[in-house]
């Protein structure tokens, strides 16, 4: 049975602004789900509407298969740390893990009980008694992310953009340590991010929102790798996007050349799309086009290339070929199995749109 079900659920603020529209999805017992998209685009206002905050305009929210509109938030047994916590700075961080236990009726031998279990969990026992001032932003981040989990003491955690104070560094190590707490103890999370490396990182299942709709929902790879749409190339990884014709039943032109695709093209306004790191520098019998290195960035692990073939630029990445200047004439092959090809897209530059 899911542990959560959305069905056709949508919020209008204002009788006039729709932040979720029409969401359908599932979150099965244990998973880590996360809920990915741009700023704006409704992650936090969904979750507040299945966490009980926010009432649904329509549509109906299950939670192990109980219908839980109308039931309120403390009733849905969910933990949940918010986009701006903040600890209480006059409690230490025994005080701030207990205070949800307490609050809601635990006795002071449980609640110590349910504080330590917390506090081992993220390591931070030893700091018990230290107030959150005298804490770093990871050990605080952590801090309240088990006050989030002692509160409800729940099989349900949500978390909203739990990195986002942070610095990076710490923000990364932290992600698997809240991966593994959750696991550890058998919860099912919706984690809120706009940080897709986030989400391909720890996630079973990322839900991928666009201006209140969920556009795709995958596995990390299956979203990477298929893209539902040329928003979501986009918006996860890098892609680049050529607009062609098609010229038989599985090639379309480009700059002069036939391109060979992986599958049939059939429909309209055709737009083909390939990760940087696809493309190589290599000279083969089909697919290869000759162009000119216009840029050169190194980043450490690859270096990415700017080719301009014909009238396009194209991104390359490869860790490959330092010796490519810019300047050089260069063949890049596209290979056939990697190009994705996205049909009806009259209007690419909508499409690739981030933000609403
Ligand atoms: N109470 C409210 N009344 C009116 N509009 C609201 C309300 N809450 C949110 N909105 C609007 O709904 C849209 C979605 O907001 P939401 O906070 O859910 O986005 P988000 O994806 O969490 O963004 P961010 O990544 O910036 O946190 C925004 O345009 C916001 O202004
Ligand atoms: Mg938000």
């Amino acid at each position: 049975m899911p542990k959560i079900e959305l069905r056709n659920v949508t919020k209008v603020f204002d009788d006039d602004f729709t932040a979720v529209r029409d969401v359908s999805l599932v979150v099965k017992d244990r998973e880590y789900a996360t809920l990915l998209g741009p700023s704006g685009c409704g992650k936090t206002t969904l979750l507040r509407t299945i966490a009980g905050l926010v009432k649904p305009t329509s549509g109906d929210i299950l939670i192990d298969g109980k219908s839980v509109v109308g039931v309120p938030p403390e009733d849905r047994n969910i933990g949940y740390l918010f986009q701006n916590y903040a600890l209480f700075p006059h409690m230490n961080v025994r005080e701030n893990v207990g205070y949800g236990p307490i609050v809601r009726g635990e006795s002071k031998a449980r609640t110590v009980r349910i504080t330590d279990e917390m506090l081992r969990f993220v390591n931070l026992l030893e700091w018990a008694r230290f107030m959150p001032s005298e804490l770093s932003g990871g050990m605080q981040q952590r801090v309240a992310l088990v006050r989030s989990l002692a509160a409800g003491c729940c099989k349900i955690l949500f978390l909203d953009e739990p990195m986002s104070s942070l610095d990076p560094k710490i923000g990364v190590k932290l992600r698997y340590e809240i991966q593994k707490t959750a696991r550890n103890l058998g919860l099912t999370v919706l984690h809120v991010t706009h940080d897709q490396e986030d989400a391909m990182s720890i996630s079973d299942k990322v839900i991928v929102m666009r201006m209140g709709s969920v556009v795709q929902v995958g596995g990390p790879r299956e979203i990477y790798n298929n893209p539902a749409s040329p928003y979501v190339a986009h918006f996860i990884g890098e892609s680049n996007f050529i607009k062609t014709v098609p010229v038989g039943d599985s090639s379309v032109a480009f700059d002069g050349s036939v391109i060979t695709l992986g599958e049939n093209v059939g429909g309209d306004n055709i737009v083909i799309s390939i990760r940087p790191e696809r493309i190589l520098f290599e000279k083969r019998l089909e697919n290869t086009l000759e162009g000119v290195v216009e840029d050169k960035n190194f980043l450490g692990p690859t270096t990415r290339f700017i080719v301009k073939i014909g009238s396009v630029k194209v991104s390359v990445s490869t860790a490959k070929h330092p010796e490519i200047k810019v300047g050089d004439k260069v063949y890049v092959y596209l290979p056939p199995s990697v190009l994705r090809v996205f049909r009806g897209v009259s209007d690419l530059d909508g499409e690739l749109r981030i933000l609403g």
